[in-house]
């Protein structure tokens, strides 16, 4: 008999009863969208949990990025990281935008601050960090830099919900900040995402810029989009949000796990732990090095074939994508931490089903 597959990740579903009464509530109002009652209690709860003082929800990630920086009226060029998932680079594309790569640090697998610094022109109008796997960016160094060359941040989030640092939520920093909430995250609406920002008339116009311009009923003010966030999905973020604790504490276990398991293989490093005081356990990536005795590809697919399947995430770089590839910073001669790292990682399973006896066969596969 075939081994059950163990996959990269299971997305959280609380009991289908527990989902009803919330549907039962959309029902009796007959609102579905066009942010309605739960979409406001949403907005207010996730201020709440996360500690920030104005977000404002969104269909997916990938649109609040978009909307983030025509909201900043962005253009020119941005620095970027090579090193996330491509929606990061594609955000800057719709916009008419050109994205100029900055290598990361290798040790956090974020911007590193003094190549970005190297990579500003008269052209540039922003810079968009990722906090890769939850890990906080360097954000004092890059504030430092935006102050000094008048640029904008907009933080690509999308993997930081509920993280925080010495001084709080890590949403705080920069002028906006993106999550996702996708199936695949630590906190999902089965679709969904958001921008935090600082005031209520930054978050008065990307309220516009989210549906469709419009200020009033006869009153359109910019080409926006529509990128709401619909009722069932912002009732299911409401049900996840009286899980999240739980949700986070798991993953917080089979980290533990991971890093005791795995400690002292030849080869195999864990992505060490930034200075936050919160983190989310969103990812578990393992680093592949030449002293391992297995090369990271044929590791990832001896897991393959027990039926672990993990996940090359980041890999390729967003800068070896076609429409990339052609630009001068998306060359690996500028980009050798971030080609080193997309060579090097593999994610593994990490969820809240995930048993204790399914991590325990992830390590006994990596460690023999
Ligand atoms: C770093 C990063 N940015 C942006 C996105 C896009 O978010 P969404 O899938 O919600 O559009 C994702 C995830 O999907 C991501 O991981």
């Amino acid at each position: 008999m075939s081994a059950k597959p163990i996959f990269v990740t299971q997305p959280f579903l609380p009991e289908l009863e527990e989902f009803l009464p919330y549907l039962e509530r959309i029902w009796k109002s007959k609102v579905l969208t066009n942010c309605g009652p739960m979409h406001k209690e949403l907005e207010e709860k996730l201020c709440e949990y996360l500690g920030v003082e104005y977000i404002s929800l969104f269909a997916n990630g990938t649109l609040a990025l978009v909307t983030a920086l025509q909201s900043l009226r962005i253009t020119g060029e941005v620095i970027t990281t090579p090193y996330s998932f491509v929606a990061t680079a594609h955000s800057l594309l719709w916009n008419g935008i050109k994205p100029v790569f900055a290598d990361i640090n290798s040790e956090t697998l974020n911007l590193d601050p003094e190549r970005i610094e190297a990579a500003i022109t008269p052209h540039t109008t922003a810079i968009m960090p990722v906090h890769c796997y939850g890990n906080s960016c360097n954000v004092e160094e890059i504030q430092r830099i935006a102050d000094n060359y008048n640029l904008r941040v907009i933080y690509d989030a999308a993997h930081a919900f509920g993280v925080r640092d010495l001084g709080g939520s890590v949403l705080r920093h920069g002028d906006l900040s993106v999550l996702s909430f996708h199936a695949t995250k630590v906190f999902n609406t089965f679709e969904g995402g958001a921008i935090v920002c600082p005031d209520a008339k930054t978050k008065q116009r990307i309220d516009h810029l989210k549906n469709f311009g419009f200020v009033n009923e006869t009153t359109v003010v910019a080409p926006g989009i529509n990128g709401k966030m619909s009722e069932v999905n912002a009732a299911f973020g409401l049900l996840q949000l009286e899980h999240i604790d739980e949700v986070i504490l798991r993953r917080k276990n089979i980290d533990a796990l991971y890093r005791k398991g795995l400690a002292g293989v030849k080869g195999v490093q864990c992505l060490s732990i930034g200075n936050q005081v919160q983190i989310n356990y969103s990812y578990f990536p393992i680093l592949v090095d030449e002293t391992c005795s297995l090369s990271r590809d044929d590791l990832y697919k001896k897991l393959k074939d027990n039926e672990i399947h993990g996940r090359r995430y980041f890999y390729p770089l967003i800068s070896d994508f076609p429409m990339y590839r052609g630009l001068k910073s998306a060359q690996s001669g500028n980009l050798p931490n971030a080609t080193i790292a997309a060579q090097q990682v593999i994610c593994l399973p990490i969820y809240p089903s995930l048993t204790d006896e399914d991590v325990a066969r992830v390590i006994n596969c990596i460690r023999n």
